[in-house]
């Protein structure tokens, strides 16, 4: 069979702004505040305990109207009052999150109608506690080609509902909330190259337990699932530690490197709120000097996920420690195992 080569048609293709940046920023935090004594009815563990190893001092659980569709809500809308950047502007809205528990559809439709992004683009990635950093290296790109002006970068979780409350290794670790950031064009750089991977030959080491395909084959065969069969997230929780202080502090060095920042230019550091210790050790590793700013939210906030670091990063704008300007690095990591980090400008 001979084939014919024809002349391709020359395709229009977009391109868009010189840079991307983040805009504003807008969190929700559930009002229920749950402190250690509290979780320490639910396993033995003690507050000194948590306090030491975690760094936690309370955390948020939502109530059942807060779920991931209203915090997100909430956070959006602060975020785009805090842009000045009306719904009906964003082009696509990404939402990052494991806990929302329909398959189909995807959550981020729903929220995009809500906020009255009519008509964006809206789809939702599964990029656990890197979801954040994932959604801002995708917003950047859209941004650069022209995809899309502006885009909403969400993460919302409701972790308690995806926690076993009697596991002493994570009941006292995960939390709830929502973070959203409002990203579009810029005159200068102001959102640095990913640094981003996975290693899916860790993934074991944080998982959800009995997938939805189990838990249906059981409904279906009339078994009640019970306690032991519910969908819980088990992590084994010192691999991780390790994985997170040393392997992950190298990505966050090469982010700054790609940015062409160093520890003396950067002014502040904003990595995922997993364990105090973690930020700790990372810190170290970077020899971060005394004057950069870190976020610190996870002692009041426990480990949201996706939406730990634009919950941090909101409350370092808040307290005024940080300023308008200041370049800053965010690192997410977490299941998969996955991680991304990047060097942005503060909103
Ligand atoms: C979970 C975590 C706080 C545990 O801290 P750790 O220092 O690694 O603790 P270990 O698991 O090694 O356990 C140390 C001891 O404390 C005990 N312990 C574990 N959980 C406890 C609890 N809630 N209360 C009291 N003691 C506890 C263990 O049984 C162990 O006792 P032993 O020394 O007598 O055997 C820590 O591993 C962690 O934060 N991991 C990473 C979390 C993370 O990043 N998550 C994923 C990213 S989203």
């Amino acid at each position: 069979m001979t084939t014919t080569q024809v002349q391709p048609a020359a395709l229009k293709v977009t391109t868009g702004a010189a840079y991307g940046r983040i805009l504003g920023i807008g969190g929700y935090r559930p009002s229920r505040v749950v402190d250690n004594a509290e979780i320490c009815t639910m396993i033995d563990s003690s507050d000194e305990w948590i306090k030491t190893r975690s760094g936690i001092l309370e955390r948020r659980w939502a109530e059942p109207h807060e779920t991931v569709q209203m915090m997100a809500v909430e956070a959006a809308r602060k975020a785009l009052a805090r842009a000045e950047i009306a719904p009906e502007q964003i082009d696509c809205v990404i939402v990052s999150t494991v806990t929302h528990f329909h398959q189909t559809p995807a959550i981020a439709t729903r929220i995009a109608a809500a906020v009255g992004a009519k008509g964006a683009a809206a789809f939702d990635i599964g990029a656990a506690c890197a979801g954040f950093c994932y959604a801002t290296a995708l917003a950047d790109s859209m941004i650069r080609t022209g995809t899309a002006k502006y885009v909403l970068a969400i993460g919302a979780e409701r972790l308690s509902d995806l926690t076993d409350k009697h596991d002493r290794t994570t009941a006292f670790l995960f939390a709830d909330g929502a973070g959203a950031a409002v990203i579009g064009p810029s005159d200068s750089p102001a959102i640095g190259p990913v640094a981003w991977g996975s290693d899916g030959d860790q993934a074991d080491l944080i998982v959800q337990t009995n997938a939805w395909d189990a838990a249906i084959l059981q409904a279906e065969a009339g078994q009640d699932a019970g306690a032991s069969g519910r969908a819980v997230l088990r992590m084994e929780g010192n691999p991780v530690f390790k994985w997170a202080a040393y392997t992950i502090a190298k990505v966050a060095a090469d982010a700054m490197e790609r940015a062409g920042v160093t520890a003396e230019t950067l002014d502040v550091f904003a990595p995922h709120q997993a364990n105090m210790r973690i930020v700790d050790a990372m810190a170290r590793t970077l020899r971060l000097p005394e004057r950069v700013v870190i976020a610190r939210d996870i002692a009041h906030q426990g480990n949201t996920s996706a939406a730990s670091i634009p919950l941090a990063l909101e409350a370092l704008m808040e307290s005024r420690e940080v300023h308008l300007g200041q370049t800053c690095l965010i690192i997410g990591f977490g299941a998969g195992l996955v991680y991304a980090g990047q060097v942005i400008v503060l909103p």
